[in-house]
Order: C-alpha cells, then structure tokens, then sequence
C-alpha cells in the first residue's frame, strides 16, 4: 500500500518539470522536434520503439479493411517512422505534421526513398483537406485516399480531436478508410509516467524531454472516438485493444502501453 502510494511523490517534480513546455501546443511540438537530434531504439523520441512490432500487429486490419490501391495519409507523421513502413503496402504516403522540424527530419531520414512526400500543416485547422489534396495531386495521386493516425489525438485537446475528425472526412471518398491507433492508458499522469519508469530518483531521458516540453497528453478511447467521430458521419468498421509501443526505457525491449485501435469510413 505504502510503495503503491510512494509514487505520488513524484507530482511536484512533474508540476516542476511541464511547467516549462510552451503553452501552445503547436509551438511546443515544433520546438521538442528541433532539438531531437537522434531516433529509434537509442534516440530521443519516446514513441519510436526502433523496431516495426507494432505495425505488424496493425497489418492485420490494414490488409483487411483498408483499400491497397489507395495513397495513404501518416496525419502527425513526426519523423516518418511509420509512414516509411507503410510506404511498403501502398502505392504512396503522403506524411502531414504540423511541426516543420518534424517534417524536415522525416524528409532527411527519407531521403532516396519513393513514393513518400511529406508536407508541413495543421491537420485540425480549416483548409487542412485541400492542403492534402494538393499534395497528393502533386504526387500524381489524387482522389480518393486512406489516413493513418498513431499517438496523435491522444495528445489533442477535445474541440481539436473533431476538429482534425472533420478535415479527414471529405479525403477518403466512398473508398478511403480511416485507421487510427492510440494510447489508451487508464491512470492518471503519475501512474502514467511511473508505467514508463519514472520514480523520484530518475526518469528516463527520452520521458523527461516529453514531460518538460510536450502537452500533457490523456487517453482515447472508444468513448473519445465516438465524440470526435460521430455516428452521424462516421461508420466503424472494426475496432479494439491495440498495444503501443514506446522506446525501450527500462529494459532492452520497447515499454508497452494500453491503447486502441479503429477502421472508420465515411458515411
Ligand atoms: C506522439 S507524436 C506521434 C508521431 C508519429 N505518428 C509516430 O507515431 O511516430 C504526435 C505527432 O503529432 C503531431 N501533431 C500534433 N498536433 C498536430 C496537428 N494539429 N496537426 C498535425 N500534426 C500534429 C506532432 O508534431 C507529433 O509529431
């Protein structure tokens, strides 16, 4: 009971700690990407687990519910670490952040391959659909397209969470779907922060960076995808647990967070 309690004490550190992230969520992911420097198993990015595990498990659904034939849109790409492994199952991805360091990183570790293009935009911000479209158009790939999101709508706020619902509705067409994979932890920050190693003493590095200076981020869910993806516009064709796979920090192998998984389509 005791040591179950003993992890609140971290929540002056965290208080101490995220008061320093900038107070616009947009300026704040652009300045975390400017100072990564490296990505994967041993980088900065607490998200990029370094290995493709947890796309795999994805690729189930991919396969079954998502059009092949279709571009696909990585909507928060950061580096591009899962737009380069889908661009394995379509015939192109077209990567979209709203950080421009994050978009220049995604180029440079792309760089030579094809069928993968990359634009800077705010996905929750009227006119983000027709920024996309013209990328596609400019990749030779217009019309109907599939979307991809992983850990982004967890760290939006709720009016955004629709907001970025609404601007991915007119890209899929009567073809495109929608796949979205997204942390669903059931605690609150401290026993959140405690899941990915994080004690009084030490925290690990790549979590540190994102508590002091990210958005908090909270959980999404079935009951968060219903609010921003509603009924009236929006079918599920599939959903469900998902497992997400962070950076390795407290062993050799990447840590693993409760999450959730949805296939929608247009109505
Ligand atoms: C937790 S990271 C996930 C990155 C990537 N999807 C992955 O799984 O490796 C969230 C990403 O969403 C981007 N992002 C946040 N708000 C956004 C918005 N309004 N429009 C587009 N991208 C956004 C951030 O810059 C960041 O790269």
């Amino acid at each position: 009971m005791l040591s179950a309690l003993k992890k609140y004490l971290l929540i002056p550190k965290l208080v101490r700690l995220s008061s320093a992230a900038p107070k616009d969520p947009q300026a704040a992911w652009d300045q975390y990407w400017g100072k990564v420097r490296t990505t994967g198993a041993r980088g900065d990015v607490l998200w990029d687990s370094g290995d493709d595990h947890e796309l795999q498990g994805y690729l189930e659904h991919l396969k079954r519910q998502m059009n092949p034939d279709l571009p696909i849109v990585d909507v928060g790409c950061g580096n591009g670490t899962f737009s380069r492994r889908l661009a394995a199952h379509f015939p192109h991805v077209l990567g979209v952040d709203v950080s421009a360091n994050a978009v220049a990183k995604a180029r440079a570790e792309s760089e030579g391959l094809e069928r993968i293009s990359f634009i800077t935009a705010d996905m929750t911000a009227p006119g983000a659909a027709r920024s996309v479209n013209a990328a596609l158009t400019e990749a030779g790939v217009s019309g109907e397209a599939n979307v991809f999101i992983r850990g982004v709508l967890h760290v939006l706020k709720r009016r955004d969470q629709a907001a970025l619902a609404e601007q991915l509705h007119p890209l899929l067409g009567k073809r495109g779907r929608v796949f979205l994979a997204e942390t669903d932890f059931r605690g609150n920050a401290v026993e959140y922060v405690s899941h990915l190693g994080a004690t009084r003493q030490f925290i690990p590095a790549p979590l540190r960076d994102a508590i002091c200076g990210l958005p908090m981020p909270g959980r999404f869910g079935a009951a968060q995808r219903l609010r921003a993806f509603p009924e009236s516009l929006w079918d599920v064709v599939e959903d469900g647990p998902a497992v997400i796979e962070t950076r390795p920090l407290t062993s050799a192998e990447p840590e693993q967070i409760p999450g959730y998984f949805s296939v929608l389509q247009a109505r």
